[in-house]
């Protein structure tokens, strides 16, 4: 895409450092001038609206394959034009997120059963530990910087957990993960996608070792599910190795937006962080909340399968959807006095952070419980937790929304 084209179509707005810090009055004009937006200059379908997206979320005619892009990066002209692209999207193609059915509900099916209230909730004690290993080196608190030394180290240990890999291995998957992270972006940059690239592989090739030596040594937990699956046949290796370099990543980076955004967005509204300290049973809703305040991400994307009659227009198969979760979750068709933090809003848990229809986040259940739990360690441990600076948003991504930095007091009176 050219700059001229860009800067008549939305792209331009979507990544200028302005809208990335904060996106919600330009979501609400937006969505002020109608729920779906067709952008010309792109040729994307940009939905606004809670019941739109919603409808579109859920419709078995609005898949995630973007193979069906129409003038997508999988076109024959798309892969003689661009190889280097066309290399990459298909070195992340092969996973449940970026399949239609069948394919989809094969391999979803496969991590089904670790994701199951109970198998979630049985996590709780590592994730606990995890929190009390953070918290006891910030020891008694004072200036703190909150994302670095809190909400990304948090996640990204209980994930590596649930696969057995050794925090000897945290900053090389934090770095794998940030180039992975920003193919995510459709429009990434030409220069960061050879970057991409070699990393993915590498990337790949680790969890590959994983795999192998598993295998040799079997165990109890979710990679000797992936293992059994693939000896099974019902995973093929690429789609063995993506499903997982994708889970360590998706379920890390956006579980570290929910702990830095939602934490940002208690210290903002002091009244709604002290009425969750004194009453505890708030927390499920708070975060709700919080990720309906502050989604960590800002798009849900959708291919079209076939022609989608919707309000008085019809997205034609082929088209790319993209909902703008920002103007979604502040819908006030849905969500009243939408713009306020409210820990009690009765209707928060309608907030589509997490997607919706077959495709709604596998890893839900336990993004929460890590929330809860993030949330209650701190509020245990700290008798005051205060801004002690301007926070900054990272400006380098253009859907996942989160925190470049956080500067905290904190503080304990025992
Ligand atoms: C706050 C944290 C999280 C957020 C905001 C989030 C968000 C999302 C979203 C928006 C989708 C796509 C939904 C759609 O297209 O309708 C998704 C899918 C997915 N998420 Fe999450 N996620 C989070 C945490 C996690 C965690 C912790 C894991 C696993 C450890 C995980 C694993 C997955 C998987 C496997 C899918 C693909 C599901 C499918 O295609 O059927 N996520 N997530």
């Amino acid at each position: 895409m050219n700059t001229a084209t860009e800067q008549a179509s939305w792209w331009g707005t979507l990544k200028d450092p302005e809208f990335l810090t904060n996106p919600y009055p330009q979501l609400k004009a937006w969505r002020e001038q109608g729920a779906i937006h067709h952008d010309a200059a792109s040729d994307i379908y940009f939905v606004l609206g809670h019941r739109e997206f919603s409808k579109i979320g859920r419709s078995p005619k609005m898949g995630r394959d973007t193979r069906l892009w129409r003038d997508g990066w999988a076109t024959p002209e798309a892969k003689a034009r661009d190889p280097l692209s066309y290399e990459l999207f298909s070195e992340i193609q092969p996973q449940m997120i970026n399949v239609n059915p069948p394919d989809h509900r094969r391999m979803r099916a496969v991590f089904e059963e670790a994701f199951k209230p109970a198998a979630v909730a049985a996590l709780a004690p590592m994730i606990e530990a995890e929190a009390r290993r953070l918290i006891e080196q910030l020891g008694d608190g004072g200036e703190v910087e909150f994302i670095k030394q809190y909400a990304a180290p948090l996640p990204l240990r209980v994930v590596c957990n649930l696969f057995d890999i050794p925090a000897s291995m945290d900053d090389t998957i934090r770095g794998w993960s940030e180039s992975f992270i920003r193919v995510l972006d459709i429009m990434v940059s030409p220069e960061h996608r050879q970057e991409a690239l070699v990393a993915i592989r590498e990337f790949k090739a680790y969890v590959k070792g994983l795999i192998d030596e598993r295998r040799k040594h079997p165990g109890n937990n979710m990679l000797d599910t992936l293992v059994a699956a693939f000896d099974a046949g019902i995973l093929s290796e690429q789609e063995a190795l993506t499903n997982l370099v994708s889970m360590l990543v998706a379920g890390h980076e956006t579980t570290v937006s929910l702990i830095g955004n939602g934490m940002l967005c208690l210290l903002r509204n002091p009244a709604e962080l002290a009425k969750l300290r004194a009453d505890r049973s708030l927390m499920p809703g708070a975060v709700e909340e919080c990720m309906r305040y502050e989604p960590g991400g800002n798009m849900i994307l959708r291919v079209a399968i076939e022609d989608f009659p919707i309000d008085d227009m019809v997205i034609p198969a082929g088209s790319m959807v993209l909902g703008l979760i920002g103007a979604v979750n502040r819908d006030p068709g849905v969500f009243a006095d939408a713009e306020r933090f409210d820990i009690a809003r009765p209707t928060n848990n309608l907030q589509m952070t997490f997607g919706a229809g077959a495709h709604t986040c596998l890893g839900a259940g336990f993004a929460r419980l890590e929330g809860k739990i993030a949330f209650n360690a701190l509020l245990d441990h700290f008798d005051r937790l205060e801004l002690a600076g301007e926070p900054r948003w990272r400006l380098d991504r253009m859907n996942a929304r989160s925190l470049a930095s956080l500067p905290m007091r904190m503080g304990r009176s025992g």
